[in-house]
């Protein structure tokens, strides 16, 4: 459980650009459908109108010069607003919620891509979340180079758009937040054939909410 209070369970999905997150993410809520389990599925930056704005704005406004304090604190704005109206009153009433992306993401593209350092990024999650963490969170890993060629054909956003360089920074960032929480993350070989790293997911998955449920949840 996130908190003592909040009886429902988050679960988030990270990785580098081209892992084929969007894949999985699609392949884990059919395996919940097929199981008839109820959660809301969710994004960052985005997930309900207004965060949508924030997102429009950082990612797709190629004309705009964001600074990289600004950038941060956008995302944090945006989640800030989706904590609120969103994921906090799902996991209050019990419910299974899927983020793709959360502050594992600060940590990895603004702390260590932007290079603003992990303790910008601790100060906004204490003012934004400071007792939520993810129950689980999935990484999907994949060399830097290899998601670049798997995105290739794909027009990129402003993000997308930045050098090698800054990927591999990202996923050196992403790698120290497994290093500092290992307990909370499953990695996952993005490399794998995509059903592979599904069947894999789904299992761990279904072992937590087994596990939820045993433990007086419903
Ligand atoms: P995605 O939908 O492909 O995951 O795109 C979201 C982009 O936003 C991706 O490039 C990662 C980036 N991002 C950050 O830079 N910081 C954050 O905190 C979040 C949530 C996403």
């Amino acid at each position: 459980m996130n908190q003592p209070d909040l009886p429902g369970l988050f679960i988030t999905f990270e990785g580098v650009e081209g892992a084929g997150k969007s894949t999985l993410i699609a392949a884990v809520r059919h395996c919940l459908d097929e199981q008839g389990v109820d959660y809301l599925a969710t994004r960052e930056p985005g997930g309900n109108p207004t965060c949508e704005r924030i997102r429009e704005l950082l990612l797709h406004r190629h004309e705009l010069d964001i600074a990289a304090t600004a950038e941060l604190l956008l995302m944090f704005a945006s989640r800030a607003q989706l904590l609120e109206q969103d994921i906090l009153p799902a996991l209050a009433a019990g419910r299974l919620v899927l983020s793709d992306r959360f502050t594992d993401a600060s940590y990895a593209y603004q702390g260590a891509g932007r290079e603003l350092g992990f303790e910008q990024v601790a100060a906004l999650e204490q003012i934004v979340h400071p007792h939520l963490q993810p129950d689980l969170t999935m990484f999907l890993d994949l060399p830097v180079a290899l998601g670049m060629v798997r995105k290739q054909d794909q027009q990129p956003d402003r993000i997308e758009a930045e050098a090698l360089a800054f990927f591999e920074r990202v996923r050196a960032g992403y790698q120290r937040r497994i290093e500092q929480q290992p307990q909370r993350f499953m990695l996952l070989d993005a490399s794998l054939p995509a059903h592979q790293v599904a069947s894999q997911a789904c299992a761990r998955i279904a072992d937590l909410l087994h596990q939820h449920r045993t433990q007086g949840h419903a």
